[in-house]
Formats: structure tokens, sequence, C-alpha cells
């Protein structure tokens, strides 16, 4: 038969050790949320989008100059191949605009010789590559952006970046495989923004 031994652990033992294990369970806690919240905003911070550069821009030879501005950014180019868009992937890719009295000129444009198609990624990357192009039409963008220093067309407007986190994800797909994306965590990476920011 056995015997348990029932007599109670002198209080001052089970006490501490219960205290001890509260504290390092606290601690775990508060370390896990910090992880969870650091995960959580570097990735909302990083993100994809897809950038084309168009036929006027390669027919040009403006791709190297183009490419860099991103480069100089601060963004990773993870993806890129030169192509030519058919007409079915161009009515696919701008899709909101077939119907528009314009859509048979672009689609002869972006079609009419090859174009790089690239994916950036960084820190913002949708919205801050969109506004180093600069607005649609050249002649309206600002000097300093993609669009307003190299061309005065509003077809002819060099680059094309999405427009949303969505468009982004929707357009990647459309011009590339999943293994023709080749992330990597370049050597500068912590030179170029602060860990809390
Ligand atoms: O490219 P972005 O998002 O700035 O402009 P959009 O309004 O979505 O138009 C897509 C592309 O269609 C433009 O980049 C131009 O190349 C072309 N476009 C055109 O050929 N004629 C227009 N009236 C407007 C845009
Ligand atoms: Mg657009």
């Amino acid at each position: 038969m056995v015997h348990y031994n029932s007599a109670p652990l002198p209080r001052w033992s089970g006490d501490s050790h219960r205290r001890r294990y509260a504290d390092c369970f606290e601690r775990m806690l508060v370390l896990f949320l910090l992880l969870a919240d650091l995960m959580e905003r570097e990735s909302k911070l990083m993100q994809r989008t897809l950038v084309l550069l168009k036929p006027d821009c390669v027919q040009r030879r403006l791709m190297g100059r183009i490419i860099s501005r991103f480069e100089d950014k601060g963004y990773n180019l993870i993806a890129m191949k030169m192509m030519r868009i058919t007409p079915e992937l161009a009515r696919q890719h701008y899709a909101e605009h077939v119907e528009k009295a314009w859509y048979p000129t672009l689609e002869g444009f972006i079609t009419g010789g090859p174009v790089l198609a690239a994916v950036v990624e960084g820190i913002d990357a949708v919205d801050v590559v969109r506004s180093m192009l600069g607005p649609t039409n050249g002649r309206d963008a600002s000097a300093g952006t993609i669009r307003g220093d190299f061309g005065c067309s509003r077809q002819m407007n060099l680059v094309h970046a999405s427009d949303g986190l969505e468009a982004a994800a929707r357009e990647i797909d459309l011009y590339f495989d999943k293994r023709e994306i080749c992330e990597y965590d370049p050597t500068i990476s912590s030179w170029l923004k602060a860990v809390d920011e």
C-alpha cells in the first residue's frame, strides 16, 4: 500500500517557489508581448510592390538610373526580369482601365516593346515608391520625382508602381512565380532605420 505524505511543506518554501514562478512567468509574458509587438510593427512596415519599367524607359536606356533610385532609397530589389507584356496580361494588369477610351493606345504602348518587371521591398514601400514616381502626367510631376525628372508625357511616364497593398499582392502574382522571388536581408539593414521605428 502506498502512503502519501500529506504533511504540508513549510509555508515559506511553497510561497517563495510560487512567487519565483510567478515572477518568471510575468517576465516571459512581457518579453513575449514585446517580441510580438516588434514583429507586428516590422511586418506592417516591410512591404513589397510591383514596379514595371515601361517600354519607353527601356528604349530610352534609363533602366539603370531608375533602378538606382530605389536602391539609393534603401530598398531591396528581390525579383527582376525582362519580358514582353501580352495584350492579355495588359488587360489583366490594367483591368480597371480596360473600358476607358484611351485604353487601346495604352495597350499598344505597354505591349510595344520589352519591359523590366521588378519587385521592390522595403519599409512602407508601396506608398513611398508611388511618391517617388510622382503623378501620372510627367508635366504635373515635380522635379525630384522620376516622372518629373525624366518625362513630360501622360502615357509614356516610364514607370508603373502598385497603388496599394492589395494591388501590390495581385500584381506581384500576375508577373512573378513565387520561386522567382529572392528575398534577402542586406548587411546594411541595421543602418537603415532605428529598431523601434
Ligand atoms: O500609373 P498611374 O497609376 O499613375 O495612372 P493610372 O491613371 O492608373 O493609369 C495607368 C497608366 O495608363 C498610366 O500610367 C499611363 O501610362 C496610362 N494613361 C494613359 O495612357 N492615358 C490617360 N489618360 C491616363 C493614363
Ligand atoms: Mg494606377
